[in-house]
């Protein structure tokens, strides 16, 4: 990073989820099924790999970031080679989703619907809002429809496979939020994080199994694009605000303004299977306590009693920090997206960490990272940066079930089922210029959930 490391915080004592025995539980569980012996051959292939594959981040930087061009990818789908590298990193930047003449427009109309819905809408934090908690405004809706985004999620889908017939690569809606950030804002909240759960990952019986071959001794066979091992994974085991209730293949947002490094773009740890095994095996190893020997994996022992899952808190998402997570060397490994363009958009791997982003909310605003991912704590460009969040998101029973909830849930002005935690209840039907779903097209109905039978 070209900026000092910020002062976000790190994982390095027992905390207050030493008290649950959930946690112990979970460890106890994991080492009676797989054994210590796989555990350890797993830790020591992990870290060996990582040295490699975080020497190959630290070296290229952002330049890791896979570029595609969206047209390219709509005509004629991914090649090989792009595949491939789409899927190791986790990330990546699809280019001119939509035209950037039409991103601006759409975030000119934005900003008018904002103000004409001055002090109406919530948003965070409270000393500099950005991150609006609005989701069903026409520009919004207008994008998430979008014949071109639309077929783009379904593309990114593709990219996942599961051989049990019982999801496809049809896009569902997930209805999030907006950012929009003033040039100059700080915004410390959100730190190095995975979403999509946190202890459900170690608890969940569906959910650890989609790392049964970390457990196994064999990392090197994890597939974390096995939709058939995710769909029932239960993210939102322990619910809270930061847990989205669907499985999202890759999150992303669609941006509205030009941005780079150092102005408000996500930061991600470029490397998803590798970085995702070592966080599951991390609660099982205590830290040699020479610090020199840090970096030397043999010279971790096993934990088995200690019920410390690092940077792990059951209504938050999974958080990562130099200290308890040493082998990611996150100051060198997290890198910004490349610059972006009005239209472009982002995506990241559920199991991908980052800065803050995904669901938007206070939790969120208290800490934040997925195929590991961070936001810019600065912002000093000179204008604002502003996205919508639009994730891809398959057609699996969970999704589909929460998809019909959140349908029901908008049509009658209330939150969808997973910002009801937030605790505010503005009717957004009331929202001036708001026009609902009315002028969706079939495409875009289907996605919403309309055709789907009332269960
Ligand atoms: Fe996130």
């Amino acid at each position: 990073m070209a900026h000092p490391w910020p002062a976000w915080q790190e994982y390095t004592q027992f905390d207050a989820a030493t008290q649950d025995e959930d946690f112990a539980d979970a460890k106890i569980a994991i080492i009676n099924e797989y054994g210590i012996e796989a555990l350890q051959q797993s830790w020591l292939k992990v870290c060996s790999e990582l040295s490699i594959v975080t020497q190959e981040i630290a070296s290229k930087g952002s330049d890791i970031i896979p570029i595609f061009d969206s047209n390219q990818i709509l005509a004629k789908g991914f090649t090989h080679q792009q595949k491939d590298a789409a899927k190791s990193i986790g990330a990546f930047v699809c280019k001119a989703t939509i035209s950037s003449d039409d991103a601006t427009d759409l975030y000119s109309d934005l900003k008018t619907y904002l103000d004409n819905n001055k002090g109406r809408i919530p948003a965070w934090p409270k000393e500099s809002p950005s991150m609006l908690m609005l989701y069903d405004s026409p520009v919004q809706n207008e994008l998430r429809t979008h014949p071109r985004h639309l077929r783009l999620q379904e593309k990114l889908n593709e990219l996942w496979h599961d051989s049990t017939g019982e999801t496809s690569s049809a896009p569902l809606i997930y209805l999030d939020g907006v950012r929009d950030r003033a040039p100059g804002q700080e915004f410390l909240g959100l730190g190095p994080h995975i979403d999509a759960g946190s202890l459900a990952r170690w608890v969940d019986p569906s959910y650890r199994h989609v790392y049964h071959e970390v457990f196994s001794g064999r990392p090197e066979q994890l597939d974390i694009y096995d939709l058939g091992l995710r769909k029932d994974a239960r993210q939102d085991l322990y619910p809270g605000i930061a847990h989205s209730s669907v499985l999202r293949t890759f999150q992303g947002w669609t941006a509205f303004t030009p941005t780079c490094s150092g102005q408000g773009t996500i930061l991600v740890y470029p490397n998803a299977s590798w970085a995702i095994a070592y966080v599951m095996l991390r609660p099982f190893f205590c830290a040699p306590t020479d610090p020199d020997q840090i970096m030397n994996a043999s010279k971790w022992t096993i934990d088995r009693t200690s019920a410390w899952f690092p940077g792990t808190v059951k209504a938050d998402s999974q958080r990562l920090s130099r200290s308890s997570h040493p082998h990611l060397r996150l100051e060198e490994c997290m890198v910004a997206m490349p610059p972006i363009e009005p239209g472009d958009t982002v995506w990241w791997h559920a199991d991908v960490s980052g800065d803050r982003s995904g669901n938007v909310s206070a939790m969120d605003l208290a800490n934040d990272i997925q195929v590991c991912h961070a936001v810019d704590t600065r912002h000093d460009g000179t204008q604002n940066a502003a996205v919508a969040y639009i994730a891809a998101c398959p057609t699996t029973p969970i999704n589909k079930a929460y998809v019909q909830k959140q349908l029901a849930a908008i049509l009658q002005g209330r939150r969808a089922p997973d910002y009801v935690e937030d605790g505010d209840t503005l009717d957004e039907r009331t929202l001036v210029g708001h026009c609902g779903l009315h002028d969706i097209d079939a495409e875009g109905r289907r996605a919403f959930g309309f055709e789907l039978e009332v269960q």
